[in-house]
C-alpha cells in the first residue's frame, strides 16, 4: 500500500493555525492520500526541523511566524523569494517560495481594489510584509511601510531598491509607528502583516483606531483568527471596506498547494472549512 503523504507547518506559534484544516480538506475532496500537520518549531530548532522533514520525504512545508526569513537559508530559494529575503512554502526537494504576496494582491483583486497606483500603508516589515510590499510594488503601487521598529521597515525599504523590485523614485517609504497619522489620511488601503489582533498573541489589541480612518481607505488583516479582528472592527465604526484574513490565508494556501501537487486547489471548500472552524 502507498504511503500516506505527509506535509506540514512549521513555526511559533501554531497551536491555533487552520492551514491543517484548510489543506486537509483539499487533500480529502481531490481523494489524494496526503496529510498536513502543524509542528511547534522555534528559532533554534529551524534548521533542524527542515532537514529533517526533507530527510522523512515530506511531500512539503509551510513556514510560518517567525521563521519566514531564517528558513530561507536552509532551502534552496527560487529567485523571487532569494530577491524578496522571506518564505513560506517549502517543496519536497528543499525549494523554498513565497506565496504570500500573492495571495494578499489575489485577495485585493477580488475585492475589486484597483492596486496600480494607489498608496498603501503597511504595518510590519517582517516575511510576510517583504513578500506583499514586493508584490504590492510589481503591481504599480506604492507602499508606506510603517512598523514599531523603524530600522526595520528601512532594511526593507532598501532592499526592495537594492534588488530593483522598487523602481527607487519613491514608491517604498519607511516609517515608524508614531508616523502614521501624518500618511493615513492619503493612504487608499491599509494592510495589516504584524501579529497584532492574532488570537492568542495580542487578541483585542490594533494599530490604529477608528478615528484615524477616513471612510475611502480599504482595511485589509493577514490576521484570519479571529475573523473579525479589533483592526477590522474599528475599520467597521470608520464606514470603511474590509477584506478578511481568511482571503490571504486561501489564496496563500493555494498557491503553496499547487506547488506541491500541480493541481488546483478546491478554494471554496478550503475557504468554508476555515471560516466554519474560526465560528466554530
Ligand atoms: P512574519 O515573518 O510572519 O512577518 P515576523 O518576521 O516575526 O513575522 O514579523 C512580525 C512583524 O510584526 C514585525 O514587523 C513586528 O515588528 P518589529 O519588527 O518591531 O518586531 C510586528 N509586531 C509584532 N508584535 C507587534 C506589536 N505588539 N506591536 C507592533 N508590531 C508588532
Amino acid at each position: 500500500m502507498a504511503l500516506t503523504q505527509v506535509y506540514g507547518i512549521i513555526g511559533s506559534p501554531v497551536g491555533h493555525t487552520l492551514s491543517p484544516i484548510m489543506h486537509n480538506t483539499a487533500f480529502k475532496e481531490l481523494g489524494l492520500n496526503c496529510v498536513y500537520h502543524a509542528f511547534d518549531v522555534r528559532r533554534e530548532n529551524a534548521e533542524r526541523a527542515i532537514k529533517g522533514v526533507l530527510a522523512l520525504g515530506f511531500g512539503g512545508l509551510n513556514v510560518t511566524i517567525p521563521l519566514k526569513e531564517l528558513a530561507l537559508h536552509y532551502v534552496n530559494p527560487d529567485a523571487w523569494s532569494r530577491r524578496i529575503g522571506s518564505i513560506n512554502t517549502i517543496d519536497s526537494k528543499g525549494n523554498g517560495y513565497n506565496t504570500d504576496g500573492v495571495g494578499a494582491v489575489r485577495a485585493l483583486k477580488e475585492a475589486g481594489v484597483k492596486v496600480k497606483d494607489s498608496s498603501v500603508l503597511m504595518f510590519g516589515a517582517g516575511g510576510a510584509a517583504k513578500s506583499i510590499s514586493a508584490e504590492l510594488l510589481t503591481e504599480g503601487a506604492r507602499v508606506l511601510v510603517a512598523n514599531r521598529t523603524k530600522s526595520r521597515a528601512v532594511i526593507l525599504a532598501d532592499r526592495m531598491v537594492r534588488e530593483n523590485i522598487s523602481c527607487g523614485c519613491g514608491d517604498i517609504e519607511p516609517l515608524g509607528l508614531d508616523e502614521v497619522n501624518s500618511v493615513i489620511g492619503e493612504a487608499q488601503v491599509l494592510i495589516n502583516t504584524t501579529s497584532v489582533g492574532m488570537h492568542g498573541v495580542a487578541e483585542g489589541q490594533t494599530l490604529v483606531r477608528a478615528e484615524q480612518m477616513h471612510k475611502d481607505l480599504v482595511v485589509f488583516d493577514i490576521v484570519y483568527n479571529p475573523l473579525e479582528t479589533e483592526l477590522l472592527k474599528e475599520a467597521r465604526k470608520a464606514g470603511c471596506m474590509t477584506i478578511e484574513g481568511v482571503k490571504v490565508l486561501v489564496y496563500q494556501g493555494a498557491a503553496s498547494f499547487k506547488i506541491w501537487t500541480g493541481l488546483d486547489a478546491p478554494i471554496p471548500s478550503m475557504e468554508s472549512a476555515v471560516r466554519a472552524a474560526l465560528r466554530g
